[in-house]
Parts: C-alpha cells; structure tokens; sequence
C-alpha cells in the first residue's frame, strides 16, 4: 500500500524584521547573517500567536469536509507547548470541529518530532487504510536578544495530512534513524528560551546527517544519483548547505549540481521564516515543490530529520502524478507577500511582551492581528482561541 504526504501547508505570523536590519542594528557585518548563517528574514510572532494557533491557521486552509470525516489521528509536534498535561492537538480538534472519534496527542523530541508523528501516522493507516491523519509541527523559535542565535529565530507552522494513495509524495521503507544523548540544545521547564551550545550543536547535526546518509545507503542501495534533491532540517540555511556539502565532494558533476540547485531552491522559504523547529524540514519541502518548475513525477527525495538531544532520521520520499495540483502555492505567495516588514526596535519590544506565568485572567488585541485563528488570552488560567469566522 502507498502511505504518504496527501496534503501540506503552512502559516507564518505576518511580521518579520529583515536579518540585514538586525546585525546592523547588533554591530555586525550584514553579510555574516544573509550569508554566512543564510537568513534574510526572521518572523515576528505577536503575542496573539501561540503554537496552538499557528498550528490551527496552517490547517484550516488544507482541510475539506471530506478529510474532516476522514481523519481519526491529530498529532501534534511541538517543543513550544503550552500546557504541562493537556495536549495541544485537543485545541486543534475543537477549532477546526473535527469528529468525536479522534485520537489524539502531542508528541515532543526537539526539532524530530514531526517526522515520528509521520511515522507513527504511516503505521496506523497500514493498520486503517480508510484513515486520514493530521500532523502538525508548530513552533516559535526564541534564544533570546543579542544572543549568536538571535538569527536563528522564527515562528510557524506545517500541518500535513497523510495517507493511503496520498497525492503529494508516497513515504518510502526503509528509513534510518538514530538517538544518541547530548547536550546541544535545550530548554529547560523554567525558561522560556533555549539554551544551546552553538558549535558543538552545528557537529552534531552534520555527524547524524553523515552517519544516518551512508547507513541509509547502506541498507537501501539508494545513492546520491538515485536522488532528485536532498532536504533538510533547517535551522538556517548554511546548516543544511554545509552538510549537503559533506556528501557531495566526491558526487559526479551532474549529481552535485542537480542536488544544490535543489537545495536552493528548497531553502528560500526558510530563508525568509526563519527556524520553525518542528516543521523546518516540511517547510523546506514545500518551498521545492511550490518553486521548481523541473522535477517529475516519479522523482526520489531524500529527507534528513534532526532534533537536537538528539535524534536523527534519513529516509526518502516519491513525487506522485500531479503533485502540483495539491499544493497552495498562490495561497503561500499571497501570505508571504503581505508580511509587514517590523523595526528592529519594534521586534525587541514584541519579543518582550510576554505573558508572566502564572496570569489568572488577561485579554488579548487579536483585532490588531489579521489571522484567522488567534490566542485572545487566558480566562481562569484557561487559554482562550478565537476563530474569526
Ligand atoms: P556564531 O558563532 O556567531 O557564527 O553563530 P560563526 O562565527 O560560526 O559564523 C557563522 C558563519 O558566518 C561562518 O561561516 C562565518 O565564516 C560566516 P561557516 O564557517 O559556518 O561556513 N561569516 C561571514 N560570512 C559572510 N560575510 C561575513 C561573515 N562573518 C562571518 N562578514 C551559530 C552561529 C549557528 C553557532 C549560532 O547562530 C547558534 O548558536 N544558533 C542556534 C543553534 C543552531 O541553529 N544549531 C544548528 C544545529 S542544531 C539544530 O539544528 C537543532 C535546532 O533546530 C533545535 C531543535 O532541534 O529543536 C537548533
């Protein structure tokens, strides 16, 4: 049976702050970020936005009554959660008014955690061919002003539903996956930004990137010349062209321009996003799909997904007929073409304006935030979601 990606989309908060303004702003060289790290825009997440909403916004424009009846799984991956005990994807099933009979959970391991929840989702229709599942991936990246990976910040969110006879790209069997316990990244329940070890975190990722490459191939025979592009966990987008880079040294011509020219491509949405975490990889996805206008159906992608902590996973994907027509191109085009651009001074003021833990009651100005679906506050310490239509 062919399992895979049916549907994809993705929603952006609708500010961002050019990198070029930040370093300027930071006394450092433009180019280090735009292109020595990669990024040319970051979003800004009003305080109207929480991983719930965002995750909410990215679904809403991909959903048909039809797959509403269809889907029986919502799983949400997420390290921005907002709820010790409840998971996020319970918000998500009453705000899109999904079925009853619905499982329903949130699944965490950093920056991985969505491709588990594809994992996860492929068993479950091999089981129940007939089910739909919704995964989302929904983040907003914070580090902190003035930190090395203040750049390295974004927010967003990928919602996927995956399938049998999916129209987008069939999951293929085997993939390659590996945990190995380190410290390159975290954030502890006290802190509302992570803590990173910056460089060890960039040897890590290109270690699990080598190790999980060749052991794929290993296994499956599947090389470089058998892959139309290579995609990858986005963090910025010199990570991803780094570890390209490893494996394509010693690749023919052909194949090693094929797979950059790809690789670009792949990376422009994450260029003008910023780290989205969970969904960084399937943001990248979406970027090849909706912006080359070359590759076939039938063609064979190849997919690393890392968290840090860490897990790694390599596997690989086929472009099914019409790909295309399932994709939202004009929808994505639109919403990223009506971002207002933010100061930076205006970006440190949001970045700031949290919500102290512990707030019983407060109401929030969604009417200054043209989402869909937003975070209106918290009633009773109960958070409270407004669906504008
Ligand atoms: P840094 O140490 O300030 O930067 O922070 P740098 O000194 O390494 O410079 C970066 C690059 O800019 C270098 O190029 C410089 O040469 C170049 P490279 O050697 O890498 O090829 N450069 C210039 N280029 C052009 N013009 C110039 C110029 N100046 C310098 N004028 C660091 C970089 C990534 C460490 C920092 O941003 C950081 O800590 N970021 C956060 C951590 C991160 O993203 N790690 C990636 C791997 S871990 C991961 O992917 C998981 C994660 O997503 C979390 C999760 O799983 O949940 C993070």
């Amino acid at each position: 049976m062919k399992i895979g990606i049916d549907k994809i989309g993705f929603y952006t908060p609708n500010m961002y702050v050019e990198t070029e303004n930040l370093a300027k702003a930071r006394h450092i060289d433009p180019g280090k970020f735009t292109i020595g790290i990669g990024q040319e825009k970051m979003a800004v997440t009003p305080i109207t936005q929480d991983a719930v909403s965002l995750a909410a916004n990215a679904a809403l424009e991909i959903l048909t009554a039809e797959d509403k009846k269809a889907i029986d799984y919502v799983i949400f991956a997420t390290e921005s959660g907002i709820d010790h005990s409840k998971a996020a994807s319970i918000y998500i099933h009453e705000l899109l008014d999904l079925e009853p009979n619905v499982r329903s959970i949130e699944v965490k391991q950093a920056c991985y955690s969505a491709t588990a929840g594809i994992q996860i989702a492929k068993g479950h229709i091999a089981l129940n061919p007939e089910s739909k599942v919704l995964i989302l991936g929904a983040d907003i990246s914070r580090y902190g002003l003035e930190t090395s990976g203040e750049v390295t910040q974004g927010a967003g969110a990928v919602a996927m539903v995956v399938s049998a006879d999916p129209k987008i790209m069939t999951i293929e069997s085997p993939s390659v996956y590996q945990t190995e316990d380190v410290m390159d990244f975290w954030r502890p329940l006290h802190s509302d930004t992570a803590f990173v070890q910056g460089k060890y975190s960039v040897d890590q990722y290109i270690k699990f990137f080598q190790n999980l490459y060749y052991a794929h191939h290993d296994k499956t025979n599947i090389g470089l010349s058998d892959l139309d592009a290579i995609l990858f966990h986005l963090p910025y987008t010199k990570m991803g062209m780094k570890a390209l880079k490893s494996v394509v040294e010693e690749a023919n011509e052909a194949d090693r321009e094929r797979l950059l020219a790809n690789f670009d491509i792949s990376k422009r949405y994450n260029a003008i996003v910023g780290n989205i975490y969970t969904g960084s990889l399937y943001l990248s996805l979406i970027s090849l799909l909706e912006l080359n206008t070359t590759i076939e159906a039938g063609s064979r992608i190849g997919l690393f997904s890392y968290g840090s902590g860490a897990v790694g996973e390599f596997f690989t994907g086929i472009l099914q007929p019409n790909y295309r027509e399932a994709l939202y191109k004009e929808k994505h085009d639109n919403m990223l073409d009506n971002r207002t651009e933010v100061s930076v001074e205006a970006y440190e003021k949001t970045f700031q304006d949290t919500i102290p833990s512990g707030t019983e009651n407060i109401e929030l100005p969604i009417e200054q935030d043209p989402a869909t679906i937003c975070f209106a506050g918290i009633k009773d310490h109960m958070r409270q979601y407004v669906n504008k239509n």
